[in-house]
């Protein structure tokens, strides 16, 4: 088995901390504790007297955090909630204000490496992306029963899929001869849906599609639209509100959200990329990127 900390190595996080600034005697919440990487540093620069409180809504990443965080239980609060549900998450901790707030939205390579959970289109699992498993939805559910039309619009608005049309045609087309299961089903209607001219040079043909159906099962958007909106109002004059993100059509929204917001002052014109050197270690990190912003 490996260490937590072997499973997932935490992104931007020198780059986080130091906008954060975190200080003992404060209170900060991490939206996605994940494996807790981001929390023990919080805890650890916060120490003595610093607290968190972190929501995941996966229930192996809060099992395997918690162990890990374990020396620092007494200062810190996990709950397993969605992150948009921040009002009734602090609510329950007791919270009217808090003095900053992260959150490193997307996959944690628990989820994306060892869940058997649908999120790779490079092994064969149950087509399921699911991150919270009370869900109802799954991206099975959505590529068995959405219409063509449905699909073609979570492919093209979710995943910026130029060939949304004729992959969703091709789906409908399989599903009527045999269930569509399993990813690698997927990938092979999706290999034989785009013409071979088309196929992408840098990422595999289905790279988008993924993308797509994990944002629509996970409903990512509308989330992190909620926490931009609802988690600024928490925060003290001063505090913070770092947010990693993954790709374009949530730095968009990230960026949108806090330049709208009159009660910010947007602290990143432009995002924080990772180093060359942090990609070199992480791969992952290449297409991270973080914004923060102040509350006024
Ligand atoms: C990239 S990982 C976080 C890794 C963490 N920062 C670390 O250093 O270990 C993202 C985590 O956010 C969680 N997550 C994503 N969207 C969420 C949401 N709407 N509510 C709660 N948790 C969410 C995922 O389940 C996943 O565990």
């Amino acid at each position: 088995m490996h260490p937590v900390e072997k499973i997932h190595t935490s992104v931007l996080l020198h780059e986080c901390m130091q906008y954060l600034a975190p200080v003992s005697g404060k209170t900060y919440v991490d939206g996605t504790l994940g494996l807790g990487g981001h929390t023990e540093k919080i805890l650890q620069l916060s120490a003595p007297e610093g607290r968190v409180v972190a929501f995941d809504w996966d229930e192996e990443a809060i099992v395997k955090a918690t162990e890990r965080l374990q020396p620092f239980s007494h200062r810190l609060q996990i709950q397993r909630r969605n992150f948009a549900e921040i009002s009734a998450g602090l609510d329950s901790a007791g919270l009217e204000q808090i003095d900053g707030m992260m959150i490193d939205v997307g996959l944690s390579s628990l989820q994306l490496d060892m869940g058997n959970r649908g999120f790779s289109f490079q092994r064969d699992e149950i087509l399921d992306m699911r991150m919270d498993s009370r869900g109802d939805m799954t991206a099975g559910s959505i590529v068995q029963t959405a219409t063509e039309e449905q699909l073609a619009d979570i492919f093209f608005y979710y995943g910026e899929e130029r060939q949304a049309r004729p992959i969703a045609a091709a789906i409908v087309a399989k599903r009527k001869i045999e269930k569509i299961e399993t990813t690698k089903q997927l990938v092979g209607v999706i290999v034989r849906a785009v013409p071979k001219r088309f196929h992408p040079k840098r990422i595999h043909v289905a790279t988008k599609v993924f993308q797509a159906l994990r944002i629509a099962v996970n409903t990512e958007l509308e989330n992190l639209g909620t926490i931009l909106d609802d988690g600024v109002k928490y925060l003290k004059p001063g505090a913070r509100f770092c947010v990693i993100s993954f790709h374009s059509l949530e730095d968009r929204i990230v960026k949108r959200k806090f330049r709208n917001n009159e009660s910010l002052n947007v602290l990143t014109s432009r995002p924080i990329l990772a180093t060359k050197e942090e990609i070199a270690a992480n791969p992952r990190s290449r297409s991270a990127r973080l914004r923060v912003a102040e509350k006024k």
